[in-house]
């Protein structure tokens, strides 16, 4: 258990609204289907800002709403797997964007897909024993990773950013992290093309490919049990939790965990209808926008959890 302040949250869209009815134009699918097998109804893609663009945006926010100084800042994390390059890392590029380069930060991405806030989330926590002001980001451009006429995938992605300013407070959270390496191949972008596939003009490694229904019977069972585990550390029921901010993938998964968990889904956050899944970044956009709503309480109890490729998973009980 670590004990920590939430001072200060961001997020931001991409540029480009794309509804359902664009995406019908563009491959053979439709509203009525992806609205019924995902919930999703529009995603934002960006035209011209980079990963880093959308993360400083988002922690511009999170800084104002924190009311301390960007100088204040002392580490950046990045969340990420559509950085702006392989290096210099997009927590390096986020601190030269804030104007940051004269002051001492520690600054570094992580890699953890959909888990990758929760996951930085959780180191941040522990840093907090070294450090006052941390900044941890989740951003993502995904649309670089899609193949956009692969219908199976194009639906279900969009991109944007959520930060979050970290402090020392009296606010306890209970961590669970996991991940199963050995299911690689469910979801997978390989990132740099193959020598052969350049060679042969088929540089089509870096799209995102996905075995939906394996992604989404790992997701309800690992989403339910990263859930219980916090539970179980912390001595509570969901009848103690506010509100569950579940990583923004799928209506249908998230209805079966709460289905499963015999508890009313009216407790789960849900924006992934304009956003659809935005990666590392879902769960920090989710909580700054529950925040605004007024759903989080002051003394409330929230539980993030999220599952990702890796496959990795994870959930962090954050008890005011
Ligand atoms: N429009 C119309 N039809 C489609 C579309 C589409 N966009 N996509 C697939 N179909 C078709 C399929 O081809 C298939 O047709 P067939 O029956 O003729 O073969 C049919 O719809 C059913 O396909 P399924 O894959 O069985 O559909 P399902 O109901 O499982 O929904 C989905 C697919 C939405 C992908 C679901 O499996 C899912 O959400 N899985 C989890 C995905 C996920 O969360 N990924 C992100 C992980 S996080 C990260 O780290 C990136």
């Amino acid at each position: 258990m670590s004990s920590i302040e939430i001072l200060g949250t961001g997020f931001v869209r991409a540029q480009k609204k794309i509804s359902n009815q664009d995406l019908e134009k563009r491959v053979d699918t439709s509203d009525e289907w992806i609205v019924q097998r995902t919930g999703i109804s529009s995603r934002y893609v960006s035209e011209t800002e980079n990963t880093s663009d959308l993360a400083c945006q988002a922690s511009l926010q999170a800084i104002e709403d924190a009311k301390i100084q960007k100088e204040d800042i002392e580490v950046i994390i990045v969340a990420t797997m559509t950085p702006d390059c392989m290096t210099p890392s997009t927590a390096c590029l986020v601190q030269a964007k804030l104007g940051l380069n004269d002051c001492p930060v520690f600054a570094f991405d992580i890699n953890g897909a959909c888990s990758g806030f929760l996951y930085a989330f959780q180191i941040a926590s522990d840093l907090l024993n070294r450090y006052q002001h941390i900044l941890v980001i989740g951003s993502e451009t995904i649309s670089k990773m899609i193949d956009w006429n692969d219908r199976s995938t194009c639906v279900l992605f969009g991109d944007g950013a959520g930060a979050m300013v970290l402090g020392r407070g009296q606010t306890k959270l209970y961590h669970y992290a996991n991940s199963e390496g050995d299911v690689e191949d469910v979801l997978k972008a390989q990132g740099l093309p193959l020598v052969k596939d350049l060679q042969n003009n088929e540089a089509t490694t870096h799209y995102l490919n996905m075995k939906g229904n394996d992604v989404f019977r790992f997701a309800v069972r690992v989403l339910k049990e990263s859930i219980e585990n916090v539970l179980e550390q912390s001595h509570l029921t969901m009848d103690d939790i506010d509100l569950v901010i579940p990583h923004q993938a799928n209506y249908r998964i998230i209805s079966h965990v709460a289905k499963k968990m015999k508890v009313d889904l009216s407790k789960f956050y849900m924006n992934l209808q304009e956003f659809g899944n935005t990666s590392a970044a879902s769960i920090p956009i989710a909580y700054a926008m529950a925040q605004r709503e007024g759903k989080i309480p002051a003394n409330g109890r929230v539980i993030l959890v999220g599952f990702g490729a890796g496959l990795t998973y994870g959930a962090t009980l954050i008890d005011n």
